[in-house]
């Protein structure tokens, strides 16, 4: 016991001064990988240490080479802070150590993921009784619920791929927007099914459902899968599920939507509207380590037929202990993997669903500031309409854009990356952290102005 409680003691002091330099601390790394390396050491030991000095070597050694990714001011990627409640649950998650893999052997965690994943059903406004899976990321998220369509519209077409495989099978068609998330294509490789037939978007990135329409009735009856995007990582916007979906579903296509960030639009009263229709897809990704500001890593792969998934993901061993329900690694690629569902429930249980509607409104508003913001900024423009979290920004030719990029990453205030979108450099701002605050803008917006000054 010695062991752990000076280790443990050592970690909990040193993640609270970590937590608490987040508000001063520039938000970019001060230390290369290469220093990072040198303050650790690179040999091997030959001889043991204590865990407790480990742990003060790894932290101190570490520091200055983290990111402040759970700083307020942190609006790269799409890339959500932590809660307390759940960095607190994922802490025990470690000390349980449960393999929750297996519904019967691990009694707390199935529990808890049974209730959670009844409460997601709910928030995310999809139908009661889907299969929710907690998997690593909504990477994973998409490959599951996209394996789990893909193996069904195979079915249909009389074709077991489970026993088959792929080779000597009918073709599977797979349409999507063109502006959908390279994960969605990483995906389809994982599953054998190639490249995607990209349909045409409008000027925010939404499928435009004329278009699938077209490239559904082209088709002959091959089997398909329609991917919807609910969240575009450029201008956040939603596709047009009620048309989108039905236009598919006449075509008895599977239809996945990939909602990473954005399905949690369902959560806020004033933002559903964004997501309406999409409950009628066949499965949905979505992540927790997003807009719900769980520690990394856990997506939701969420699929209306149990039974499709269980038939895309399911196994059976001699050695395991069966539960005629099914099992937790029915729903997910992996068998064995950490108890997942526990800070997802803490998060909820702490925000309630007023407080999970706080935080996605709360992260809108900011994006809708920052937007507001620009309009008072030499040469900035947003590009998209601001409906959620994310604000793309240009400041005027790609030249200056890229500038400004360059110089808000090394002044440290904020971070923000630049991407292409629509042919044009941009500015991307992605609010998805929980603890960003009205100050945290106006502190980012003035670094912005500081960045232009004098291009
Ligand atoms: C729309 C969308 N889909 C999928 C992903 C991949 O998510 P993850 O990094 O959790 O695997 C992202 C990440 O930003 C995303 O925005």
């Amino acid at each position: 016991m010695d062991q752990y409680s000076t280790a443990l003691d050592r970690a909990h002091e040193h993640a609270l001064d970590w937590l608490s330099s987040l508000d001063r601390r520039p938000v970019s790394p001060q230390a290369s990988i290469d220093q990072v390396t040198q303050a650790l050491g690179v040999a091997l030991p030959d001889d043991g240490s204590d865990p407790a000095e480990v742990i003060d070597l790894l932290a101190e050694a570490s520091d200055p080479g983290l990111t402040a990714m759970p700083s307020g001011r942190f609006f790269g990627f799409v890339i959500g802070g932590t809660h307390p409640a759940a960095l607190a649950a994922d802490w025990l998650v470690s000390a349980w150590d449960q393999n929750c893999g297996l519904r019967r052997v691990t009694p707390a965690h199935s529990a808890v993921e049974d209730v959670t994943g009844t409460w997601l059903l709910d928030l995310l406004g999809l139908p009661s009784g889907s299969a929710v899976g907690f998997v690593t990321g909504a990477t994973m998220a998409n490959f599951t619920g996209l394996a789990a369509g893909r193996d069904a519209v195979l079915r249909g077409a009389g074709w077991d791929v489970a026993r088959r495989g792929l080779n000597g099978g009918p073709r599977v068609r797979v349409l999507v927007g063109a502006e959908r998330h390279d994960t969605v294509d990483l995906a389809l490789r994982y599953l054998g099914l190639g490249s995607p037939e990209p349909v045409e978007v409008d000027g925010q990135g939404r499928l435009r459902t004329d278009a699938l329409q077209s490239a559904l009735s082209e088709g002959s009856n091959e089997p398909t899968i329609v991917v919807l995007q609910a969240g575009n990582v450029h201008s956040g916007a939603f596709d047009p599920f009620p048309e989108a979906i039905a236009a598919a579903h006449a075509h008895s296509a599977w239809v996945h939507v990939d909602g990473a960030f954005g399905l949690w639009a369902a959560a806020s009263p004033s933002h559903r509207r964004l997501v309406m229709g999409s409950e009628e897809a066949d499965s949905w990704a979505t992540d927790a380590h997003k807009t719900l500001n769980v520690p990394y890593d856990c997506g939701l792969a969420i699929v209306r037929d149990p039974a499709a998934l269980r038939a895309a993901m399911g196994m059976h061993g001699a050695y395991l202990i069966h539960d005629e329900l099914g099992e937790p690694f029915d729903k997910v690629p992996e068998i064995s993997r950490r108890g997942r569902a526990f800070p997802v429930w803490a998060v909820l249980r702490s925000l309630g669903r007023s407080g999970v509607a706080g935080l996605v409104e709360g992260l809108c508003r900011h994006a809708s500031a920052f937007a507001a913001g620009m309009d008072d900024i030499a040469g900035a423009t947003v590009l998209n309409d601001v409906e959620f979290t994310q604000v793309c920004v240009t400041f005027g030719t790609d030249e200056r854009t890229e500038e400004v990029v360059r110089r808000l990453l090394a002044d440290g205030t904020a971070w923000m990356s630049g991407s292409t979108w629509q042919d044009r450099s941009v500015l991307r701002i992605s609010v998805s952290n929980w603890a960003t605050t009205e100050n945290d803008v106006e502190r980012s917006l003035d670094a912005i102005r500081k960045a232009v000054l004098g291009l």
